[in-house]
């Protein structure tokens, strides 16, 4: 069986990060949301996988962090989607890699609770034709929604519905044999232009084949947007044990839940977990609180911060209100200026959102 990993995209939602970063490599409690992907892929027995691109910069980057997957125990094939005209057609244009073989595909911007590796060695032994992993969610016109026969069986999928006839939404997780190349094949695109999956999956059943639906019980979560990123944070760092690899001076107080990586130093600080600071990074006479994830070589200085993500070698020096549910990017600097008139002053990327006091 191989791995299929879509990490192409546009990532509009999550503008403007995703301008210049791929949002798959965001770090949730601090590893990409890829490497987590890969590392449950292989967790299932998988070590042959294609990662779907873009085309320039973002995918790029992705060729760089993960290069050809030794570091993580698999060998990585990259297959560069020209254009995001849909997840469908992100499996068209991997059928050279993929060939007649049984395979499971992921988004490369979920996250999902563990366990789900022996799901995927079943299908590997099954004669489906696909397996779907669904979930009930709170809003189901947001997603792919399956309804349900009474014996349990698919008996259709639907794109956003606007009257959902169910609360099941489909997971970014799906297994499939051979069969679905000649879906994406027979399917048109949508009124939004893509080729959707749920339309290839909806043909797999009308020809009557076997798709077998699976009810997923923990948590999962879909990170297109920053909220769902910070959810997604916390749910991950509920999961960390405590473990301080770091300096913490004697000044220092750190709870319950709490990460400190190598090279950091928390310097005069309160530090309440379930949190994680980074490799090289400084927190000094400051705040750090729960529910927050600062990423490798930062600087924390004076300062208060909670329930938020800082990703690399940002800066936050000398603020005076807490900073909460924030998202900041790399190399962010965040400072009280020194420079007469006292105003804010601000540099600012396309769609960049702040809030003030
Ligand atoms: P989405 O989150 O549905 O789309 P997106 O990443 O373009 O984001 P937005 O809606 O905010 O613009 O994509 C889910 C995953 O699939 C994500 O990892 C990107 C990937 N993908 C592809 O690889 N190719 C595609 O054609 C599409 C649409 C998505």
């Amino acid at each position: 069986m191989k791995g299929l990993i879509l990490s192409g995209g546009k990532g509009s939602r999550l503008y403007p990060l995703t301008y210049t970063s791929a949002k798959q490599l965001i770090p949730v409690a601090n590893k990409p949301v890829l490497v987590r992907v890969i590392e449950t892929i292989k967790e299932a027995g998988i070590d042959e996988i294609g990662i779907v691109i873009n085309v320039g910069s973002r995918g790029d980057q992705i060729r760089n962090a993960i290069g050809n997957g030794s570091e993580f125990g698999v060998k990585v094939t990259y297959i560069v989607q020209e254009q995001p005209l849909g997840l469908a057609h992100a499996v068209k244009v991997s059928e050279d890699f993929l060939g007649d073989e049984r395979f499971v595909m992921f988004l490369g911007d979920n996250v999902i609770e563990g366990g789900i590796s022996p799901l995927i060695k079943q299908f590997a032994d099954s004669t489906w034709n696909s397996q779907i992993v669904l979930t009930r969610v709170a809003n189901p016109m947001q997603y792919g929604v399956a309804d349900l026969a009474p014996d349990g069986s698919i008996r259709r999928l639907i794109e956003k519905p606007k009257d959902p006839p169910s609360d099941l939404a489909l997971v970014g997780i799906y297994m499939f044999d051979a069969s679905i190349h000649k879906a994406t094949h027979a399917i048109k695109p949508s009124w939004r232009g893509e080729l959707e999956i749920t339309d290839a999956i909806q043909w797999l059943v009308d020809q009557g084949m076997s798709v077998h639906p699976y009810v997923h019980k923990g948590w999962w979560i879909d990170t297109g947007k920053k909220e769902d990123m910070i959810e997604a944070n916390n749910m991950v760092l509920e999961e960390l044990d405590h473990q301080i690899h770091g300096y913490v001076d004697r000044d220092s107080t750190i709870g319950r839940r709490v990460t400190i990586e190598q090279g950091a130093e928390i310097i005069n600080s309160v530090v309440r977990g379930p949190t994680i600071i980074g490799k090289n990074t400084r927190i000094i006479n400051s705040y750090i609180g729960p529910y927050t994830s600062i990423f490798h070589d930062c600087v924390i200085e004076n300062s208060e911060i909670e329930h938020s993500m800082m990703l690399e070698n940002g800066s936050v020096h000398n603020i005076e209100g807490r900073i909460q549910d924030s998202l900041i990017g790399r190399n962010v600097i965040i400072r009280k200026s020194p420079i007469r008139p006292k105003a804010h002053k601000f540099t600012l990327g396309d769609n960049s959102k702040l809030g003030l006091l």
